[in-house]
């Protein structure tokens, strides 16, 4: 996996002692984050501008982009962007409009070998050339080279594909584990709108606080509350969720324990994306914020056994019981935005079992400090 986390035995003998201790990982200290970060239009534009324009961010799974012409097209950072897998093999993004009259070439997700703008119909090739223009004598002497769609830096690595709009960094070496292999095919991408700012829905994966309360008959009949492991790697977080099954690893050797179907892993990766493993499949949650209480959520499901149709259906049970669970927390983080009308905090408090939301805020806050 990587240097930078811990193995499984080690996770599993934390997990073991928690268990008999009835203890969890505890932060530092408490984190108290103005409620103002929250609503602040000028605060939203300045972590578009600042964080989100300027970080190596996941745009999607590899998995999404699985042949020649195979292509994703959404909004990152209030920017329209495609994602399109060349002839090459290569993976290039661009910004979604034409070269004529900045029509978007294309919507959501497909297969196309030429991109052709609905409006008066030139083409473009997975490249972002310039291919063709209709009636070319009404454009003479133009230069079709220069006129091809507009490249944004992307880089594939570890299982994704990431886009760095404006930022002078490229995604650092080794900064993750690979998160999915090639066998990893996608299952399904579902998108969602939610009434809430990216923040708080963000928060709502980074803590096991709440599984009693919130996931009652979802998660807490299967999981620990309040019993996690908080693992920071760069600006990055890896909390993991035990599940009650792991109490059978007491009889394995420690050395040959394993955590696979024995707890939920959500890899936090900065700022917004959030990767969680499941016994059969994983997710890619990527939080895309539309407005300072808006926020796009596009979900892709991943698996390695939807090559068979025991696997498939196992697959799909797994994530119809992810899904129940992610509706309670799109729940509390609709409720806690409506919350925010109240006036009632001047900041949210978040105590020593939320350490990765303090990690979340203290990088948030660097990388707007910067100038
Ligand atoms: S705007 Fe695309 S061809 Fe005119
Ligand atoms: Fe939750």
């Amino acid at each position: 996996m990587s240097e930078i986390l811990a193995d499984e035995p080690s996770i599993v003998e934390r997990i073991l002692n928690h268990i008999d201790r009835k203890t969890t990982d505890l932060s530092e200290g408490i984190w108290r984050e103005p409620v103002e970060h929250y609503t602040s239009p000028q605060r939203f534009s300045i972590e578009i501008e600042k964080v989100f324009r300027r970080t190596p961010t996941p745009f999607c799974p590899s998995a999404a982009l699985p042949e020649v012409g195979s292509y994703v097209a959404r909004d990152a950072a209030l920017t329209p962007i495609v994602v399109i897998r060349g002839s090459d093999g290569i993976v290039r993004a661009f910004r979604n409009a034409c070269r004529h009259r900045g029509v978007q070439l294309v919507q959501g997700a497909g297969c196309k070998k030429v991109l052709t703008c609905r409006y008066h119909g030139w083409t473009y090739g997975p490249d972002g050339a310039l291919r063709g223009i209709p009636d070319e004598y009404g454009f003479p002497g133009i230069e079709k080279a220069a006129y091809g769609l507009v490249a944004v830096r992307t880089e594939e690595k570890h299982g994704m594909v990431f886009v760095i709009q404006d930022g002078p960094e490229i995604p650092e070496a080794g900064y993750l584990p690979d998160l999915f292999g090639p066998d990893w095919k996608l299952f399904t991408a579902v998108e969602q709108e939610i009434a809430a700012n990216w923040k708080i829905v963000a928060e709502g994966f980074l803590e096991g606080y709440h599984i009693r309360s919130t996931h009652q008959d979802t998660f807490y009949p299967v999981q620990y509350d309040n019993l996690n492991l908080v693992e920071n790697f760069g600006r990055n977080s890896r909390i993991s969720f035990p599940y009650r099954r792991i109490e059978k690893l007491r009889n394995v050797p420690p050395v040959e324990r394993r955590t696979a179907g024995m707890l939920t892993h959500v890899y936090h990766l900065f700022p917004n994306v959030m990767v969680a493993t499941f016994p059969t499949n994983m997710i890619m949650t990527v939080l895309e914020p539309l407005a300072v209480d808006r926020t796009r959520l596009v979900t892709y499901t991943l698996s390695c056994i939807i090559g068979h149709e025991e696997g498939r259906a196992a697959v799909v049970q797994g994530r119809d019981f992810v899904t129940a669970g992610a509706a309670e927390d799109r729940e509390m983080a609709c409720a806690a935005q409506r919350g925010l009308a109240s006036k009632a905090n001047e900041v949210f408090t978040f105590g020593l079992f939320e350490g990765a939301i303090r990690h979340f805020h203290q990088n948030l806050a660097a990388a707007i400090a910067t100038i």
